[in-house]
């Protein structure tokens, strides 16, 4: 079993849940801990995350945590950790482990990168992590009580929201029983939840704009995400991800002190100029210089076309139902690779691909999130899902939906977009 311990967004399992009901019955519990490497040095993280020092081992399955210690942590890029918890009655083939990792890693080690493991975890050694981790917690809590004030000051007027609890505590870190998810809560749309299984990270802070409900229903007017993070951009503030009617951002280990306030006061100058309707020329110039079309139009005008197009197409909806159709697997990913690897594939036109075997991994972005592996064939859900973002790319260039698979090619003489499926 492998589990993203930690979704991107900073939802958070009960590890020792998990173990109680999966111990014995599974013999790797796999926690995949990209996101979540900091967890560990505080307390405030307790029973969420995989290993841990005081933490007992499980009777009988091993427990595996992957972590990237260039994401959360101090390493260099490429720099991950697999962490191993031996059971109380299985220990690790030491020999078979390093025989797979050597399979999957280069004959030139990067020392650089090894190193910066060592310094990465100098660096989180008692006392010094849980302080670190405690300050990344306590800017995070202080950004999203701002984000509150700001939105108390203009009432009734719109401002963006940060994703999560509605109530928590007014100064320090305060308790982490105010991120644990509860079926009664409202505000985070995954319905009934076993008491004391999910936690929010309030360090992964989801920043949602007015447009798009919980549940999916879209208002009269509303602000695409894609527009917000381009304009931020233009102002030195680089998203991490970005959503439909949402993005992203991360408070890590390191993070200098009320930093956060630069973001907040573009958001400030965001609602200005969306409320005035500023020309796109004057406010975002280096993108409307790129993309003449959107010179003369107004940033709200802008926002509402492309909020209308998107709710056109239901597409919220859409996103949603792609993930949850009917997905059928021909063949096996590996089959399915290996007729890639021999060229027995061909590049089918869109409006081709419903019933096709896809050679290659797709994946829309946003959510980022592989909507098809290789040997999986195509529906008509997903066929329609890619026909959206056809159009919507005609329609809007310079905010185009990328989907990782799809691509447009000049094929014979006639542009289109194609993905690469297995030969009939
Ligand atoms: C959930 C998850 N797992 C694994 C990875 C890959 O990690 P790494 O960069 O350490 O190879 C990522 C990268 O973004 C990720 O989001």
């Amino acid at each position: 079993m492998t589990i993203t311990q930690s979704t991107y967004d900073g939802v958070l399992y009960n590890v020792e849940t998990l173990k109680t009901m999966l111990d014995g019955k599974i013999d790797t519990l796999h926690f995949d801990e990209a996101w979540l490497p900091h967890a560990t040095f505080h307390h405030f993280y307790r029973d969420m995350h995989a290993i841990g020092k005081d933490r007992p081992r499980a009777k009988e399955s091993m427990i595996f945590s992957t972590q990237s210690t260039h994401k959360l942590l101090a390493g260099l890029s490429q720099a991950s950790q697999v962490l191993v918890r031996e059971s109380e009655k299985v220990k690790l083939d030491q020999d078979a482990f390093n025989e797979a990792y050597l399979m999957h890693t280069s004959t030139s080690p990067q020392y650089s990168i090894i190193a910066s493991c060592d310094i990465a975890a100098a660096m989180m050694e008692a006392p010094g992590g849980q302080a670190l981790v405690e300050e990344s917690i306590l800017e995070a809590l202080d950004f999203r009580r701002a984000m509150k004030k700001v939105d108390a000051e203009w009432g009734q007027d719109w401002w963006f929201q940060v994703w999560g609890p509605d109530e928590f505590s007014d100064d320090g870190i305060g308790t982490r029983e105010d991120w644990v998810l509860r079926s009664d809560d409202n505000w985070h749309g995954f319905g009934k939840l076993a008491p004391n299984f999910n936690m929010l990270d309030p360090i992964k802070a989801t920043i949602v704009n007015p447009g798009l409900s919980v549940n999916g229903q879209f208002s009269e007017t509303g602000i695409p995400a894609s527009i917000v993070t381009k304009y931020l951009a233009e102002n030195g503030v680089i998203i991490e991800k970005c959503g439909l009617y949402s993005f992203f951002i991360m408070f890590t280990i390191g993070i200098t002190k009320g930093r956060w306030n630069t973001l907040l006061t573009a958001l400030q100058q965001f609602k200005d100029d969306y409320d005035k309707n500023q020309p796109m020329w004057r406010i975002m110039p280096e993108f409307a210089q790129a993309n003449p079309r959107y010179e003369r139009m107004g940033l709200k005008e802008l926002c509402q076309q492309i909020h209308d197009f998107y709710r056109t197409y239901d597409v919220a909806r859409l996103t949603t139902e792609m993930y949850l159709s009917d997905m059928q697997p021909a063949m096996k990913p590996s089959d399915a690779f290996a007729k890639m690897a021999h060229r027995e594939i061909e590049r089918v036109p869109l409006n081709e691909l419903e019933g096709r075997i896809t050679s290659i991994l797709l994946t829309p972005y946003p959510p980022g999130i592989p909507l098809l592996i290789p040997g999986e064939r195509f529906n008509k859900t997903i066929v329609d899902y890619l026909k959206f973002a056809r159009d919507f790319n005609e329609k809007f260039p310079g905010f185009e939906t990328d989907v990782h698979g799809l691509v447009k090619r000049e094929v014979d003489g006639r542009k289109d977009y194609f993905v690469d499926c297995v030969k009939q």
